[in-house]
């Protein structure tokens, strides 16, 4: 910029806005001590080994470094930065773009109330609101025990059990406010209700080391099968003789 005789002139900026969101938590590690380093090295290397080109191993990776500390810090992204050759902006960028990976301090528990429109009308909205009172906290908090992490979270693809509540990504189905405070008691209690389908629950560290693609331990792989709702429209059509139509023929041939 120049002034009116086409000298220069300065301008001070200001500080950057505060922006909420981004990876600044007060007392995240900034860098890992060594033998934490060499020992997420060793997952890291098995990690990377599945992928032709290692940049593709960074989602998983990222699901590491949020087990070791329960969200992304500033050390478990330049970890990954520093594993993949990438710099931290482009770790960053990642990291950011997807809900799965936490900017603050989680619970042991993350408890996701689905408020997407079917489990929104068939309860969800009351379950949610009835849970932020019940524990004292709102969206994305987490109890002061820092057992749970209370959260809204999108559709999980599970409309037919609406209203759904998750807790580390398992499903509880059906949910009534009344059962889902009971869940979130029993999670409090440390005998955690088991989920409706699927695996046993897990502590949300370790279920972030099965999301980064490290051994699950819990019987049937985190598996489960497709419930009876899932198939009642299968179990209709193959009782009536049902069948897709013939797709028509595409112009041309
Ligand atoms: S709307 Fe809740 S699982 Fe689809």
């Amino acid at each position: 910029m120049t002034g009116p005789q086409g000298e220069p002139v300065f301008l001070r900026l200001g500080p950057p806005p505060e922006e909420p969101n981004q990876f600044l938590v007060d007392g995240a590690p900034q860098s890992y001590p060594p033998e934490v380093v060499a020992r997420l090295e060793v997952d890291a290397k098995e990690i990377i080994g599945r992928y032709p080109n290692q940049r593709s191993a960074l989602l998983p990776l990222l699901h590491l470094v949020q087990g070791e500390d329960s969200y992304l810090t500033p050390a478990g992204l330049q970890f990954c930065a520093d594993q993949l050759g990438l710099t931290g902006a482009e770790v960053s960028a990642v990291a950011s773009f997807y809900t799965m990976y936490r900017r603050g301090p989680t619970g042991e528990y993350l408890v996701g109330v689905c408020t997407n429109t079917l489990c929104a009308v068939m309860g969800g909205d009351a379950i949610f609101d009835s849970l932020k009172e019940h524990l004292g906290i709102g969206n994305d908090e987490t109890t002061s025990d820092g057992a749970i992490t209370l959260q809204h979270i999108e559709c999980n693809a599970a409309c037919d059990y609406a209203p759904v509540v998750m807790v580390n990504w398992e499903f509880f189905d059906n949910q009534t406010t009344e059962s889902a405070r009971a869940l979130v008691e029993s999670l409090r209690s440390g005998e955690p209700l088991a989920p409706t389908r699927g695996a046993p629950l897990c502590k949300f560290r370790e279920t972030s080391r099965v999301l980064a693609g490290l051994r699950d331990e819990r019987p049937d792989e985190g598996q489960g099968g497709a419930g009876a709702a899932t198939l009642a429209g299968l179990r209709v059509a193959q009782q009536n003789d049902m069948q897709a139509p013939t797709p028509p023929a595409a112009e041309g041939q």
